[in-house]
């Protein structure tokens, strides 16, 4: 499976339809799971270009935000069931990487390129990296 930048859940977290709903002629029967592809819809190339590899630097001047209102980009999801921690998780990401990378310098294991880090995930309910990075800190 390709590196992506923002999937979390690849899949949501399971939904089940309470009625019979229509959507786009296809009928949802009451009681179905559903399950919402984010992995395929995060990374449509109708919407993002290389939308396989991971390039974060295509949020910089984006208008499409995370927050669960624009469907091209959910991995929080949207609606009712979108993450309640999304607030808590938009601070704390950006707290830990800044006071890792501004407190550190950061080397990686001997002999690996930084164009050689394994990339690949391991798919489940959250998908994460196949070979975790193994980064060395050094004191500034
Ligand atoms: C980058 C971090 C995170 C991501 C990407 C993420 C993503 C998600 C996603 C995709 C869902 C399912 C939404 C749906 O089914 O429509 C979810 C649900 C949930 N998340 Fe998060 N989450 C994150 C962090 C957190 C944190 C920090 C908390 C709590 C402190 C949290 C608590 C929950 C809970 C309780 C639900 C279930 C909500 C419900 O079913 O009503 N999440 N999250």
């Amino acid at each position: 499976m390709p590196p992506r930048e923002t999937i979390k859940s690849p899949f949501l977290i399971p939904h089940k339809a309470e009625t019979d709903v229509e959507i786009n002629s296809y009928i949802i029967p009451k009681n179905a799971q559903i399950l919402v592809n984010v992995w395929a819809n995060d990374g449509d190339s109708n919407t993002w270009s290389n939308g396989d590899s991971f390039m974060p630097e295509r949020f910089l001047n984006n208008q499409i935000g995370f927050r669960g209102k624009d469907f091209e980009l959910i991995p929080f999801g949207a609606g009712r069931r979108i993450c309640p921690g999304l607030p808590l998780a938009y601070r704390m990401l950006h707290l830990m990487l800044a006071t890792l990378i501004s407190n550190f310098g950061w080397k990686l294991e001997k002999r690996v390129k930084p164009e050689e880090v394994n990339m690949n995930e391991e798919f489940g309910h959250t998908l994460e990296k196949a070979i975790p990075l193994k980064a060395t800190p050094i004191k500034l």
